[in-house]
């Protein structure tokens, strides 16, 4: 009896200590695995790191390229692309114009009545609408097809306007939001596709030729007066409402930004003379490079495997296509490295499954036990029962990413600044030291879904901003968000270049014999 008691005894103990062999040993291998998936995080933030000196290693590189791009053409990634653009709105511009907006996930129609005086816009009426996918790479014809027929339902649906207005060819502003090599205020050459659009038989065609076709197949009245780049409707906006508006920013789906530059300073371009002295350039800065830009192996892999490779680098490390890509590829990692967060589902092998609005609610999710984050893992990402302490590191990850955004756009916007002395520091040259320059009020127009919608951003790049600038400078620079400044801007464009007008500047502008 003894013995067996014994016995037994023992075997309670050995199987007790078997058990618990199992239980530590799988905490152990539990604890490793989560230790590697904190590595991955660690590792990021690390490569993403923004400190203030980087910040503004950038600023400098961008000042030097837009001095580069300027010189000659092809002379920096930067394209810095003449846009004859030689005067900005002043709140005067009169009539009913129109414009038709091409340049990302949404396709837009506008018509605005312009009072006179004071920047009135008497009305305004804006018809959106997403690009269907196949269109992005089916044939410019089909491509053309699609939005002149959506304008003119727009104009055959219009009931405000008056006859006198209807009798006369309606003008518009046509914002092509890729780069184009402008010859004129309203004719350019596309020089290549991005953000998804591969259109083949465009490339190297003129776009305004193509649009005034195409409206005219669908015996559509209308004159495309001008061809411009969102980012310069944005400043046309930004500049009808404020003249110290020097600059736009464009942060959405793409990247983008303009400003107003001396007309003596684009070498390229010797012996261009323009009413104003000035013209808008076009910087294209989504192509921008510098080796003091933070990049991790998710942007290498994610470059090599876009259709653009070795292109628009800026915009890829900024942008709202791209960012949700580079934290569903963050996810993935972590997912290989460990069980955490369950087997690695189709979805989250998807390219761009993961869009940025999905990726700003994760990011943003207050609830205590981040619902909305357990939500987009099961219904975007396919992955389900993540752990609350997993699912917060999926928000640090979003917010790793769209910092980094942040503060490299703010270090790209006091580059421009830096470029044109109004950065405090007396210019490229820095001659003159930061108490002596003399700070104008100025003004940069922003647009974009990223800054306009997503808190975090926003906040992240004025932090930025501050710090790059100092307090003290940093409160002499305003950023102004407008809106639909993209296609508002340029039907104000078409106005100031309206045939009708008397203003009318495209013969403005002549190169010095
Ligand atoms: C295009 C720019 C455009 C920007 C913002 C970029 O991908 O190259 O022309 O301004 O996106 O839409």
């Amino acid at each position: 009896m003894g013995r067996l008691a014994v016995g037994i005894a023992v075997g309670v103990a050995v199987a007790t200590c078997a058990v618990a062999g199992v239980v530590v040993g799988r905490r152990l291998r539990s604890r490793r695995k989560w230790r590697r998936v904190v590595g991955v995080l660690r590792e990021l933030e690390d490569s993403c790191e923004t400190p203030v000196g980087r910040l503004k290693q950038v600023v400098d590189a961008m000042a030097v390229e837009m001095h580069a791009g300027l010189a000659s053409e092809g002379g920096s990634k930067l394209k810095m692309l003449l846009t004859f653009v030689d005067r900005l709105p002043t709140g005067s511009e009169i009539g009913t114009y129109y414009a038709l907006d091409l340049g990302g996930t949404n396709f837009r129609v506008l018509r605005v009545q312009l009072g006179g005086t004071r920047s009135s816009i008497l009305s305004k009426d804006v018809k959106r609408q997403r690009i269907p996918e196949h269109l992005m790479t089916s044939t410019s014809e089909d491509l053309f097809d699609f939005i002149t027929s959506k304008l003119k339902q727009f104009v055959e649906q219009e009931e405000t306007v008056s006859e006198a207005a209807q009798s006369r060819t309606r003008e518009l502003g046509f914002t092509f939001s890729f780069p184009v090599k402008q010859i004129s205020i309203r004719s350019g050459f596309l020089i290549r596709w991005n953000k998804g659009f591969a259109i083949e038989d465009m490339i190297g065609c003129e776009i305004v030729e193509r649009l005034q076709g195409a409206l005219m197949k669908k015996g559509l009245d209308m004159w495309a007066t001008v061809l411009v780049n969102d980012t310069v409707g944005i400043l046309a906006l930004g500049h009808y409402y404020d003249a110290d508006t020097v600059a736009a920013v464009k942060i959405g789906t793409g990247t983008n930004a303009c400003y107003m530059e001396r007309a003596d300073a684009i070498i390229k371009c010797q012996g261009l003379l323009t009413s104003s002295g000035g013209m808008v350039v076009n910087m294209e800065w989504g192509n921008f490079w510098s080796s003091h830009l933070p990049r991790t192996t998710y942007d290498i892999d994610m470059d090599l495997e876009s259709p653009n490779p070795n292109d628009q680098g800026f915009e890829k490390m900024i942008s709202g296509m791209y960012l949700g890509d580079i934290v569903r590829r963050v996810i993935l990692r972590m997912c290989e490295e460990s069980d955490i967060f369950g087997p690695v589902s189709s979805k989250l092998l998807t390219p761009f499954v993961l869009e940025m609005p999905l990726m700003a609610a994760m990011h943003e999710d207050e609830s205590p036990d981040l619902k909305e984050v357990a939500a987009i893992l099961r219904e975007t990402l396919e992955i389900q029962g993540v752990p609350l302490k997993a699912r917060r590191l999926v928000v640090k990850v979003c917010d790793v990413v769209t910092r980094r955004a942040a503060r490299l756009a703010a270090a790209g916007i006091v580059g421009i600044l830096k470029k044109i002395g109004r950065d405090g520091t007396g210019g490229i040259t820095g001659s003159r030291s930061r108490s002596d320059a003399k700070m104008r009020r100025t003004v940069v127009a922003v647009e974009g879904s990223l800054y306009t919608s997503y808190m975090m951003f926003r906040e992240y790049l004025h932090e930025a901003l501050n710090e790059i600038l100092g307090e003290e400078v940093a409160q002499h620079v305003v950023l102004r968000t407008t809106e639909d400044g993209s296609c508002v801007g340029a039907a104000l464009l078409a106005a100031l270049h309206s045939s009708s007008s008397s203003s009318s500047s495209s013969d403005g502008l002549h190169r010095r014999q």
